[in-house]
């Protein structure tokens, strides 16, 4: 299986989807490829937030390899399931398919563990306390992920 999450700017929400996922998937023995990518450009090549930095640690995930990128149209072909943190993000990536073996790649990843919701996993780039509630709705999406894929 290769996952790819994805947000605005892949500094905040879709790292730590990312390390949360590689986590339990490791956590399981499985082989799955997991990776993160921003919708915009701003903040490629960076290092995670810090507070997206600290919360993983917290939870005894270390995601300081990360580097933002941006998502590209090849990832609608090279990953099996690509999962947008919002409605924006989501609407992005869908612009940007060709066809309806892409589209169909592509979830909010909330709907996995609340499905039909379309809850979005809110941005906490601006505030300062929104990680832990972004982490604690990310870990339970991931689970849901483990729990429908294997
Ligand atoms: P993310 O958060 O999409 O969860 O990585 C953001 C990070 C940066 C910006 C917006 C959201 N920004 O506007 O720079």
């Amino acid at each position: 299986m290769k996952i790819l999450m994805v947000c605005l700017g892949n500094i905040c929400r879709s790292p730590l989807a990312e390390g949360i996922m590689k986590h339990k998937a490791t956590e399981k023995g499985l082989d799955w490829e997991v990776g993160s990518a921003g919708t915009g450009s701003w903040h490629a090549g960076e290092l995670p937030d810090s507070r997206s930095i600290e919360v993983a640690d917290k939870h005894g995930i270390d995601i300081t390899d990360q580097r933002a990128r941006q998502f590209v149209k090849s990832d609608l072909d090279n990953y099996d399931l690509i999962f947008a943190m919002d409605a924006s993000n989501y609407q992005d990536i869908i612009r940007m398919t060709d066809n309806e073996n892409q589209k169909g790649k592509v979830h909010l990843i909330m709907n996995m563990s609340r499905p039909g919701m379309n809850q979005t996993v809110p941005d906490p780039y601006w505030g300062n306390d929104g990680f832990q509630n972004v982490y604690d709705m990310l870990d339970e999406a991931c689970e849901a992920v483990l729990e429908k894929y294997t």
